[in-house]
């Protein structure tokens, strides 16, 4: 699968939502969410961030390394919905979203 990373957190450009040839991204409060279950590694996503948040899981830098658990955990209790604009965003953000600081814009 792939992982949007730390990056995203409060800007959510959201040029990805667009991209996805199975709406598999959902957006949260904060940031936007990959459903592990729903990503068919088409990897058409990744190239168009323009803060480069999404990564293959592999290539996930390591302090980021948390992502790939949150996306994971942020869908255990959803599965696959069916895509996101079907199903609506995740009510609420994981918790390693709530100990990046809030950038002032
Ligand atoms: Fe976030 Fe980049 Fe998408 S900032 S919403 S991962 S285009
Ligand atoms: Fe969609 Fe990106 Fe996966 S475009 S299918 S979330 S690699």
């Amino acid at each position: 699968t792939y992982v949007i990373a730390q990056p995203c957190v409060d800007l959510k450009d959201k040029a990805c939502v667009d991209e996805c040839p199975v709406d598999c991204i959902y957006e949260g409060p904060r940031k936007l969410y990959i459903n592990p279950d729903e990503c068919v590694d088409c990897g058409a996503c990744e190239p168009v961030c323009p803060v480069e948040a999404i990564f293959y899981e592999d290539s996930l830098p390591e302090e980021w390394a948390g992502y790939l658990t949150a996306e994971r955990d942020v869908f255990a209790g959803t599965g696959a919905p069916g895509g996101a604009s079907a199903a609506g965003p995740p009510a609420e953000d994981h918790p390693i979203v709530g100990k990046e600081p809030v950038e002032a814009v």
